[in-house]
């Protein structure tokens, strides 16, 4: 099965009453080992949380922290474009030529990297300053 259709897959299972906007998610650990989240809303609406976010943790819960491949989809005129905050979690795990799918569930699809949604981002050597 392709990462692609591992997101579309568990799109399915997305808890989405509030958007009614489900979207999927799956990343490819290092180990080829592949990885799936869906949004998760709650009635307390910033409480809720991504599909990327949602296959992050996943991810990391296996033991596994760098990532090499990701898919997001969603039933939305054009691929969606993760949130910034999203972004900023993709580039905490994946290198910035990490290759991104963005689908549409009609067959729409952009490809991207990690790298080019998130450019100029905020990484580890911003916090140490020359004494
Ligand atoms: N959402 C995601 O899960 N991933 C994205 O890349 C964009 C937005 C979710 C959050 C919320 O549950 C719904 O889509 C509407 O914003």
């Amino acid at each position: 099965m392709s990462l692609l259709d591992a997101a579309r897959d568990v799109r399915e299972a997305a808890y989405a009453p509030y958007s009614k906007f489900k979207v999927g998610a799956a990343v490819r650990g290092a180990s080829g080992a592949v990885y799936r989240g869906c949004n998760v809303e709650n009635v307390a609406y910033p409480e809720g949380t991504c599909a990327e976010a949602g296959a992050i943790a996943a991810m990391v819960a296996a033991g596994e922290t760098r990532l090499v491949e990701v898919a997001v989809i969603a039933d939305s005129p054009a691929p969606v474009p993760p949130c910034g905050g999203c972004r900023q979690k993709l580039a905490e795990f994946g290198a910035a030529e990490v290759p991104v799918t963005l689908a549409t569930t009609a067959g729409v699809l952009q490809q991207t990297t990690i790298g080019d949604l998130l450019p100029g981002r905020f990484d580890l050597s911003h916090m140490s300053r020359a004494e």
